[in-house]
């Protein structure tokens, strides 16, 4: 167990480098045992979920290597294996090999996935989907959930809601199915775009990723791919927020613009100047800062992974903002933590009313998840004194070498054994 010190109160000015999204590859692992051969996934980020489900796939007999941030699989002589709940409890993206087993060998046995806690997250689009396309499910008293199909067959299926998760778990079911599956009500993440074009290097054919209409084409075998990972949006619009907050002239490197435009239409509401360029985003410590109102959308809306950032910024504008939370309606663990440390944040259901501007205060507080763990370090690098971060795993779950890339920018922060 470790914990995160940090000393507030200083500039960062420098370049940080944004590394491969998060979302992006622990659904490019799974989707990688489809091939019969090899394949190559690069720009894979640095994080303990990639080891999780590297171990995943030792335990189904694939031959996995990991250098200089390159994953090369070997699926030669995999076999099926039951995933244990022990590994599949760590992160929601275990449920990635639902999709990937039925496909490859029309049988699965997992666990129901771990991942953040912040309410009910339900599967059921994902296995009303598998059940569409043929299979039977079974969830057992121990709760191992059996999925097994004698064959698949395309078909037409609608989300109710545009869930990331199901959307790609139904793509990497239907890939190998006989006929056409039509996903009606896709999400439009670029994250699955990243997934579709990796499928299709490998020999699928899936069209129409990115919009809300999916049709997948069933073929038998897919061969030899590649694929890399695109910049983590998530993290990025993290340390913008930062460079908002504690910036001079702080470069974040390495990412796509136009995956950001949510968040940056709200920085210019809020008056907080930005320099960008094809690939960067350079900004200062803001003054001025208006207040906004807020509210999370399936992409291209504002991202509800960076709805809990934000607020630390919005504790910045002078006068009241309010944001509103739609897709996980009780994602409000960085809430207590921000008022501990001097914020004035009122909840009603889903709805935060954050008054502004106030002066954050070092103390101790801990992540309730990971996104909560990142809204508690950017607190931290604004507040007087010295932060101390408990249950910091949350947090290296998502961001990749946080304390090199923040001490590098002038950020006095480090990991302690506790
Ligand atoms: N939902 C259902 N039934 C389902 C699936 C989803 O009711 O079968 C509901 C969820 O409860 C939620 C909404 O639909 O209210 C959206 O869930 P979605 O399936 O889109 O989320 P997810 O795929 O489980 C991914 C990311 C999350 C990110 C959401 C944004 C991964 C591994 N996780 O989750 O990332 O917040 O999409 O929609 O890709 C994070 O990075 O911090 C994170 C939590």
């Amino acid at each position: 167990m470790q914990k995160l010190i940090i000393e507030g109160g200083h500039l960062l000015s420098g370049t940080i480098n944004i590394n491969g999204a998060k979302n992006s590859a622990v659904a490019l692992l799974p989707a990688s045992i489809l091939t019969d051969t090899t394949a190559t996934i690069s720009n894979i980020p640095n994080i303990t979920d990639i080891d999780v489900l590297t171990e995943i796939i030792t335990i189904l007999n694939g031959k996995c290597t990991i250098q200089n941030n390159e994953f090369i699989i070997d699926t030669t002589n995999m076999q099926n294996a039951v995933i244990p709940e022990k590994l599949s409890n760590k992160l929601r993206a275990s449920y990635y090999f639902m999709g990937a087993l039925l496909a490859k060998y029309h049988h699965v046995e997992i666990y129901f996935p771990g991942g953040c806690n912040f309410g009910n997250r339900q599967i059921d689009f994902h296995l009303k989907g598998f059940e569409a396309l043929g299979a039977t499910v079974n969830i057992l008293d121990d709760g191992k959930y059996v999925i097994d199909a004698k064959e698949l067959t395309g078909a037409n299926i609608y989300l109710d809601f545009p869930s990331v998760g199901a959307t790609i778990n139904l793509i990497l079911a239907a890939t190998k199915a006989t006929g056409k599956t039509i996903i009606n009500n896709a999400a439009k993440e670029p994250e699955i775009i990243n997934v579709v074009n990796f499928l299709n290097n490998m020999g699928a054919k899936i069209l129409g990723a990115g919009t809300s209409t999916i049709t997948i084409i069933g073929v038998d075998h897919l061969h030899e791919g590649f694929v890399e990972v695109i910049p983590d949006r998530i993290e990025a619009g993290t340390y913008i927020i930062a460079g908002a907050l504690v910036g001079q002239d702080l470069k974040i490197n390495n990412i796509i613009p136009e995956h950001l435009s949510s968040l940056l239409s709200k920085l210019q509401e809020m008056n907080i100047p930005f320099n960008i360029t094809d690939n960067s985003i350079t900004l200062s410590k803001a003054t001025n800062i208006k207040p906004t109102n807020i509210k999370t959308l399936g992409y291209p809306g504002f991202p509800t992974d960076l709805a809990q950032p934000i607020t630390v910024l919005l504790t910045k504008a002078q006068g009241i903002s309010k944001l509103e939370e739609t897709i996980y309606k009780k994602r409000m663990g960085h809430v207590e933590y921000l008022n501990k440390m001097g914020c004035h944040i009122e909840v009603t259901d889903n709805i935060e009313t954050i008054t502004g501007p106030t002066n954050l205060i070092g103390t101790q507080v801990s992540a309730s998840d990971l996104r909560a763990g990142a809204t508690l370090f950017l607190a931290a690098l604004i507040a007087t004194g010295e932060t101390t971060i408990l249950n910091v795993e949350h947090i290296l779950r998502g961001y990749a070498n946080i304390v090199s890339k923040l001490s590098n920018v002038g950020a006095k922060i480090h990991l302690e054994e506790i």
